[in-house]
């Protein structure tokens, strides 16, 4: 037991998985194991990103779970509203579609799409004003790592939504810390390395706000059941943002299982 009031949040994103039949069917065996075994909602938050294709498919499929599950965007437009904007769906389009979660910042979008702390402070603003709860991402590359930059690399990304999220704001964002060398590499952070790293954001973010000694913050990178105990008992660690062993229905359950259990 960790003693942390926080409560626990585990979130599977799913990034570009997988086909529609095979979403249906996680769908199945998950609710099939939360009511073989119930992690009641108290002790974790369950959360499931699909691709935006399946967003609603997989929310209305939810419903008949005993246990509610969060369905979560794993991305949103820059732009407010509606409007020509062809191939962006924004903060207002999801809520109006009732999701009401949002990944905002994972590595792979800055990487790799370009989403710099311009357009994420864009997209958290928009988010938050449609009333939407953000799961912003950060996390220190290899190099920043090893060149001893990644506490000054993460805490900066915090400061850098400060400019954005208003006072009563922060009780609607929670932070995924996701180091990106332990990103589908099999290579998780030490359980001692990530509760130092968490320690540290929730230093950063009691001088931000006063919302901060609440704020739930995640650990992402090659969670899975095996490590998920370890990870689950530090007192920061206030649950998991799983990428590839959510896309097992038994190794999420398992993984939520943990964190239920720790807290
Ligand atoms: P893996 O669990 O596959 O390392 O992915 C982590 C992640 O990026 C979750 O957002």
């Amino acid at each position: 037991m960790s003693g942390s009031t926080i409560t626990p949040w585990v979130v599977g994103n799913w990034k570009m998985n997988p086909m529609q039949a095979n979403a249906q069917q996680w769908v199945e065996d998950f609710t099939q194991l939360l009511k073989e075994q119930v992690i009641d909602s108290q002790s974790c938050r369950i959360g499931v990103a699909p691709t935006t294709l399946a967003l609603l498919n997989i929310k209305d499929q939810l419903k008949n779970s005993s246990v509610d599950v969060m369905t979560v965007a794993q991305d949103v437009s820059r732009m407010a509203g509606t409007g020509a904007y062809t191939g962006d769906i924004s903060a207002e389009l999801l809520k109006d579609s009732g999701i009401d979660y949002v990944l905002i910042g994972h590595s792979e979008r800055r990487e790799i799409f370009g989403d710099h702390p311009q357009i994420l402070n864009a997209k958290i603003k928009n988010a938050l004003s449609a009333g939407l709860t953000v799961i912003y991402c950060v996390g220190e590359s290899l190099e920043q790592r090893e060149a001893g930059q990644a506490e000054a690399v993460v805490l900066q990304q915090i400061c850098d939504i400060a400019a954005v999220v208003e006072t009563e704001q922060w009780k609607n964002i929670v932070i995924a810390y996701e180091p990106i060398w332990a990103i589908g590499t099999g290579k998780t952070a030490s359980p001692a390395d990530a509760q130092n790293m968490h320690a540290k954001i929730r230093e950063g973010l009691i001088q931000i706000t006063s919302e901060g000694k609440n704020t739930a913050i995640l650990y992402g990178g090659s969670v899975k059941p095996e490590n998920a105990v370890e990870l689950a008992a530090c007192p920061d660690i206030n649950g998991a943002l799983v990428g590839g062993a959510s896309l097992d229905a038994k190794s999420f359950y398992q993984i939520a299982h943990a964190f239920a259990q720790s807290k």
